[in-house]
Formats: structure tokens, C-alpha cells, sequence
């Protein structure tokens, strides 16, 4: 089969053009990585011409031997649809999970994403955290969460409790919280380390003053991660806008009731008394 005709493939076009349309890709910003399931590369081997080995530039040994789709460093999610084999590649790491190599993609040249250890890295913690479940990691610059890094306190807690209640449906989407990681400079280990310790616990990783991470089961599910996260955020940065406090909002024993008949675990650290 020919790549391009993969539902795989064809699902990632599908949610870069979707996350484009939303207006979360400036220019190159934001970059998405999916797992590559065993049965899937089969289907497609035939196109695989792999070439040289480049360090990743972090180690990942439990995805040793794995292929990943992933779009490339500089291109715009605006094209990804039109031209996906110059925007993406599909790379496979070698033994050690030290050094990946482009089997397919990038076919003008280039490298795979600047955030590809944060990606892997994620990657490599949500094999351990869900058994293999989740395959999907996924970076975005969505402006009204963006803007709340300037205005909230960065910490898990803050995020967390402000953004389950602008939507009652948050804490049964994001029942684990979100994690956030202080400003730190983009494109190396340093923000993988941090951002991937903090998706041992959450699904959701917020980069102060640039952008959001989520990990997800599928295209489906991470990209409605994002977009109900982005959509609480909207929420509140209106809420905002019009008074500087809420004049009523979701309790803490309100969700403590929404917990029960949604059958979801939320922290009890989330659930502090405010007023
Ligand atoms: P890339 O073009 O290298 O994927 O970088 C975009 C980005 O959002 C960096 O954080
Ligand atoms: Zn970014």
C-alpha cells in the first residue's frame, strides 16, 4: 500500500488540517507525532527507503525499533494536507533508542520536529503509564491558553481547578489535571525531562508562554483533548475580560458529585476551599 493511502496517514492529515483550522499553527508552530503500530508499517514497507541514522538527541530505550510519523521541523500544519510527504516523515530509531533514521517523507529535504525528545520522550513515559494505549502526542500554540500563562499562577493546581470549572464536562475529559511546565527554552532535553515527567501523571502539559502538549489513545481523542482544554480556556479568559471574578462557579463538593456519577477519579488536591 501506498503510504499516503494509510488510514494512519490519513488520519494525521486529517487532525494537522483540523488543528490548522482552529488557527492553533502560526507560521511552523506546533508539531504532532503518532506510534506506528507494528501491522500498520507492514502495510506500507514497501515505500520505506531508509536513510542515515541522526541522534535523537535524548535516549528513549523502551521505544527501541519503533516507527513514528511525525511532521517536520519549519513545515506549516497549513500544508500538511496539500503536500504531506514534503511536512512529514515516518522515522524509525534504532536499538538503543538513541538515533532515528527518515524511511519516508521530508522528500525536499529537512529533519524531523525541533520538539522531537519532548514528543518521544512523552512518548516513551505513556508506553510505560497505559500499556501501549496511547500513540498520539500532540503540540500546539493555542492563543487563549497561551494567554492565561500570564495572568494564572503556574502550577498544576491553579491550571487544573480554573480550567475544570469553565466546563462541566472538563473534569470527566481531563479527570488527571493538567500539568505545567515554566518557561524554559524550546527544542531540547531540558523541556522533554520536565515535560514528560509531569505526562507520568496528566495527558495534558502546558508550556508557559508558548503552547500546550497532549497524549491521547487516537486522533480523535487527543485532538479533543486540546480542543476542550482551548475551549475552557476561552471560557475563562472571557469570564475575565468582563469582571475580574466569577460571581458563582462549580463547587468543590459539586465535582465531588460529578466524580461519583461519572465514575472518574479526581485529586483531592484539585478540590481546595477559595472563598
Ligand atoms: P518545529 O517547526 O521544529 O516543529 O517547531 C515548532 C514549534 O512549535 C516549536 O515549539
Ligand atoms: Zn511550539
Amino acid at each position: 500500500m501506498k503510504v499516503l493511502d494509510a488510514e494512519f496517514v490519513q488520519g494525521f492529515i486529517r487532525m494537522a488540517d483540523d488543528g490548522w483550522l482552529q488557527g492553533w499553527h502560526e507560521r511552523n508552530g506546533g508539531n504532532l507525532s503518532y506510534r506506528v503500530k507494528p501491522e500498520e508499517i507492514e502495510t506500507v514497507r514497501e515505500e520505506l527507503n531508509p536513510g542515515e541514522w541522526k541522534p535523537i538527541g535524548t535516549t528513549v530505550p523502551k521505544l527501541a525499533g519503533e516507527y513514528f510519523l511525525v511532521t517536520g521541523s519549519g513545515k506549516y500544519f497549513r500544508n500538511v494536507s496539500i503536500k504531506p510527504e514534503d511536512s512529514c516523515c515516518i522515522i524509525e530509531l534504532d536499538g538503543q533508542g538513541e538515533n532515528y533514521r527518515v524511511c519516508w517523507g521530508l522528500v525536499n529535504g529537512g529533519r524531523p520536529t525541533s520538539e522531537l525528545p519532548s514528543h518521544l520522550m512523552n512518548h516513551e513515559v505513556k508506553v510505560v503509564a497505559t500499556g501501549g494505549r496511547h500513540r498520539v502526542i500532540y503540540h500546539a500554540h493555542p492563543a487563549n491558553t497561551i494567554a492565561l500563562t500570564f495572568v494564572l499562577p503556574l502550577t498544576d493546581e491553579a491550571f487544573t481547578r480554573e480550567l475544570w470549572e469553565m466546563a462541566t464536562e472538563c473534569p470527566v475529559v481531563f479527570p488527571s489535571g493538567i500539568g505545567v511546565v515554566h518557561w524554559m527554552v524550546p527544542g531540547g532535553r531540558d523541556i522533554a525531562v520536565a515535560t514528560s515527567e509531569l505526562m507520568k501523571r496528566y495527558d495534558v502539559a502546558i508550556w508557559a508562554h508558548h503552547g500546550m502538549f497532549c497524549s491521547g489513545e487516537d486522533f480523535d481523542l487527543t485532538f479533543g483533548l486540546m480542543h476542550t482544554v482551548e475551549k475552557s480556556a476561552e471560557i475563562l479568559v472571557k469570564v475575565r475580560s468582563m469582571q475580574p471574578y466569577k460571581r458563582q462557579t462549580i463547587q468543590p463538593d459539586d465535582f465531588r458529585r460529578l466524580a461519583a456519577d461519572f465514575h472518574v477519579e479526581l485529586p483531592e488536591r484539585f478540590l481546595y476551599e477559595k472563598y
